[in-house]
């Protein structure tokens, strides 16, 4: 049976809360949470957006956004319109200083002062410090509060800037929670309890037993409906800032002494900052980014991005990076990160390559070990190994095969969202799964400059087919070293 920390009566104030993440994550997330029984009676969850709505006409798409969102073996549809009971509406424009607001706070004043309070900005990022300077104005930003904010944080190091000192001027760093949804994902946190629970992985985790690091998360979807935002942001923007460096700074971490968000975050942000910055004219040579035209996936034929977009557009929509860790476990061990929309398979995961035996006594040689820390689906660990072959009766001859472990299948249990987790842990004041902004900040001084010779054209964009696994670029790029991504792996 889950153990599950309570947490007190709180307000949620979801800004934005029309949007596509409010109705496919927040509130599936949240009705999760509450079928747990983990939402207090009391408890609210209030969303505010510009759409002139009743709380009626916002309730009942809260309904649909379950019906679809949710798994339909997992939505009990009593329970459900008992949450939806939780769910109020005020119609608000979050970022204009005008009359509108007193929808919220006349909302808000029915409800003891003293009362947890969340504000979920989920709208535009350029409008998260009008929002903040709104909040502190009206007295809705007390000691009890914390604001909660979606990424992307700005489109480079001065625009992140520029948001986080909107917010800073109003909130205390440590009521700010910078979500990364990918931090959340349970085989995410795994990484720190393989590490960190089971001496065996961290005596090997250096470079003198580890030839490379891979870190994919390979998308089958395209932009869908979110061609407007996606088109400004790119791969880049989207995944690598953000996720993938996140999940490099778990795998390449030193040990934190505790699990103080502080300690812990202390050592993220030390990797991020020993990052090996790239010269614009090393661009080409450790960065790929590519676009996808038309293919197939799943046995369909599926548009190229500029078919689906409607225009022209040089975005990337796939990147393959080698990054370098200047430090002393490290050095010398490439990290390649990978992200792409309409590639072969959905898979994130985590491959680590070791090196080779130095002597084989075998007739043939043992193959490299690998662990491959499968973050979805199918989460779970395995490491690839040689043994004896037992079809080989008369010598000792080497076969390869795995140790496995599905950890859903292990532990029959039902593996939540991210977001669950990292709703209630705002509502806790918990940050330890949250981004410190120097982390934010570490993480964009490393791709803005890949970014800014990307706009003076230091490295061509490839294309690739959709349902493939990217630009052949991306395949070369690591060839050129000997290695190989994990789909090319004997
Ligand atoms: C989001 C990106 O942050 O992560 C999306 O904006 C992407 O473009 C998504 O599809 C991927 O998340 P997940 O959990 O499906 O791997």
């Amino acid at each position: 049976m889950a153990q599950l920390k309570p947490v007190e009566v709180f307000d949620y104030v979801v800004f934005g809360a029309t949007g596509d993440l409010t109705m496919r994550k927040l509130l599936p997330a949240l009705y999760q949470r509450f079928k747990e029984g983990q939402i207090p009676a009391e408890a609210r969850i209030i969303g505010t957006a510009r759409s002139k709505l009743t709380t009626e006409e916002y309730r009942e798409r809260g309904r649909k956004a379950l019906e679809s969102f949710v798994k339909a073996d997992e939505l009990d549809p009593k329970l459900a319109e008992t949450f939806l009971a939780l769910v109020h509406y005020a119609s608000l424009n979050g970022a204009e200083a005008d009359s509108t607001w007193s929808n919220l706070t006349d909302l808000l004043d029915q409800a003891p002062a003293e009362r947890i309070r969340v504000f979920y900005l989920a709208t535009a990022p350029n409008l998260y410090g009008a929002i903040c300077e709104n909040l502190s104005t009206r007295g809705l930003a007390t000691d009890q509060s914390r604001v909660v904010l979606e990424k992307p944080i700005g489109e480079d190091i001065a625009s992140a800037n520029a948001i986080n000192d909107g917010v800073g001027r109003f909130f205390p760093e440590n009521h700010i929670f910078r979500i990364d949804h990918y931090i959340g994902k349970e085989n995410v946190q795994a990484i720190l309890a393989l590490r960190f629970a089971n001496p065996i992985f961290e005596r090997v985790w250096s470079a003198d037993t580890i030839e490379y690091v891979q870190i994919s998360a390979a998308e089958t979807v395209g932009v869908e409906g979110r061609a407007p935002y996606y088109d400004t942001s790119g791969a880049m923007r989207d995944m690598i800032q953000n996720h993938l460096l996140q999940v490099l700074t778990l795998v390449a971490m030193e040990p934190p002494s505790s699990l103080d968000a502080d300690l812990l975050r202390n050592e993220k942000l030390k990797v991020l900052a020993a990052l090996k910055p790239i010269a614009v004219e090393d661009v080409a040579k450790v960065c790929v980014r590519g676009q996808y035209v038309a293919g197939e996936l799943g046995g369909k034929a599926v548009p190229g991005y500029l078919e689906e977009l409607g225009s022209e557009s040089s975005t990337e929509t796939f990147v393959a990076l080698k990054a370098e860790i200047q430090n002393w476990r490290w050095n010398g061990v490439p990290f390649y990160l990978r992200t792409g929309k309409r590639l072969n398979r959905k898979v994130s995961e985590v491959v680590i390559q070791f090196k080779k035996a130095p002597w084989s006594i075998f007739s043939t040689d043992p193959r490299a070990n690998r662990l491959v820390i499968r973050i979805q689906p199918d989460e779970g660990v395995s490491i690839a190994i040689s043994t004896k072959d037992p079809a080989q009766a008369d010598s000792l001859t080497l076969r390869n095969t795995s140790i496995d472990a599905s950890f859903a299948q292990q532990f029959q249990t039902r593996y939540p969202d991210s977001y669950e987790r990292l709703l209630l842990d705002a509502v806790r004041g918990d940050p330890v799964l949250f981004i410190r902004r120097d982390e934010v900040d570490a993480s964009w001084n490393y791709v803005t400059p890949l970014m800014e010779a990307w706009s003076k054209n230091a490295a061509p964009l490839e294309t690739y087919a959709a349902g493939s696994w990217g630009p052949q670029a991306a395949a070369d790029m690591l060839a050129a070293n000997g290695h190989s991504w994990h789909e090319d792996m004997a």
